[in-house]
């Protein structure tokens, strides 16, 4: 099993990730002085198929556990599944030393950890996600939160996990449209932070494609490493944090504009990343062949490299302003110079970023 530490002072935790630990979770939530009841929170989709294993486990710890389940789906990520949430554990007597257990991928991760930070004020919550988007980002870093009709993941607050306990075993359920929408997250890591984990992810992609437990682990590890290490430096995103937002100005514009139905979030955030390399060179930031790599690697894990015909640049242009990434009226972007390294960049001009969303690929 290999360990990660998240260095944040008094809200430091670990990362824990394996093949097959599942069944260890118990043991490990027991070693944390949480009063007996806990609350596993899930959807009827994860808890069918590891539900019982985590209760079981926790059980043999000596806790009681009682599930909490909401419905399966983004649309359901919102403040009415909070207040249900906060009714079930105010009717299970949760106290302030119980702790909620988030089990499924991000979406139940950002409702339950974002109900574990308000519930009382704060009980502790503890982080098993089973897509590879939640195992390589989303549980990791402490923004939880839930969507408004306004804005998605407008609400929310920073609340760290206790721990992280990651099973890369339970991928081999995931679809394949998710597993690949979750390497768009690992390959962003590659471009902003380690030159040699993007060769890496050419080099083993067929390895990685088909999950073998080698690979697979050492993709998510270096992965939460990098998370780890950028959050540990700017737990808050005033700086350094948003690089891990590269590729997102663009992508969320286009999953808002085509109303978050048509892509999955992993696959907007791969045209993002092309288009936001071409506007890099375009900026005279980075040479073609760097375009060219970024643009290949997507391709390489089936994942679309531009944004479609129907989405006119304005579209996306008007879509970025109303976005909170942008500061002050002033788009930002994250910008690479080289693979393994980025830049935060402002105040490019409408045209650039016009000329950069005509990229096809
Ligand atoms: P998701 O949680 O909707 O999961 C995708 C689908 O896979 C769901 O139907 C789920 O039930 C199913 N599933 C989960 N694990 C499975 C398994 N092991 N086997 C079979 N099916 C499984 O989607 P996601 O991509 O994990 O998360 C997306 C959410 O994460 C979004 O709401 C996004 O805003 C959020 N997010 C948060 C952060 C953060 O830092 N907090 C970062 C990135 C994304
Ligand atoms: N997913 C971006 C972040 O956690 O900051």
């Amino acid at each position: 099993m290999e360990k990660i530490r998240v260095e944040l002072e008094e809200r430091s935790y670990y990362i824990y990730i394996g093949n097959g630990i599942l069944d260890g979770i118990g043991e490990k939530a027991g070693g944390f002085g949480f009063t007996h009841h806990i609350a596993l929170i899930s959807n009827p989709t994860v808890f069918a198929l590891y539900g019982a294993r985590v209760m079981k486990s926790l059980e043999s710890a000596g806790f009681t556990v009682s599930e909490v389940i909401i419905p399966d789906g983004e649309q359901y990520k919102d403040f009415m599944w909070v207040n249900y949430i906060m009714g079930e554990l105010l009717k299970l007597r949760l106290d302030r030393k119980s702790a909620i257990v988030a089990l499924g991928g991000g979406v139940v991760g950002d409702i339950a950890c974002f109900a574990a930070s308000i519930y009382m004020r704060g009980i502790a919550c503890i982080q098993v996600p089973t897509t590879l988007l939640s195992q390589v980002d989303s549980s990791v870093g402490g923004k939880t939160g839930v969507n408004h009709f306004l804005g998605k993941n407008m609400i929310g607050t920073f609340y760290q996990p206790s721990l992280v306990w990651i099973d890369i075993d339970t991928l081999h359920t995931l679809d394949e449209r998710e597993f690949r929408a979750g390497m768009a997250e690992v390959i962003k890591y590659g471009v902003i932070r380690d030159a040699e984990f993007f060769e890496y992810l050419k080099t083993h992609k067929k390895a990685i494609d088909s999950c073998q437990p080698e690979q697979l682990l050492h993709v998510v590890k270096r992965s939460c490493e990098i998370k780890a290490d950028v959050v540990s430096e700017d737990e808050r995103e005033s700086g350094i944090r948003a690089i891990l937002n590269y590729g997102h100005t663009i992508g969320h514009a286009i999953e808002s504009i085509t109303g978050y139905t048509r892509f999955l979030h992993g696959e907007a955030v791969a045209m993002g990343m092309c288009h936001a390399a071409e506007l890099a060179r375009l900026s005279g930031l980075l040479d073609e062949g760097t375009v060219q790599d970024v643009s290949n690697m997507i391709k390489a894990y089936h994942l679309p490299v531009s944004s479609p015909e129907d989405l006119r640049p304005d579209m996306i242009i008007e879509s970025m302003q109303i976005d909170k990434k942008a500061v002050a009226g002033s788009l930002r972007f994250v910008l690479p110079d080289k693979i393994g390294s980025v830049r935060i960049v402002n105040g490019l001009s409408d045209d650039l970023i016009r000329k950069s969303l005509i990229y096809k690929g």
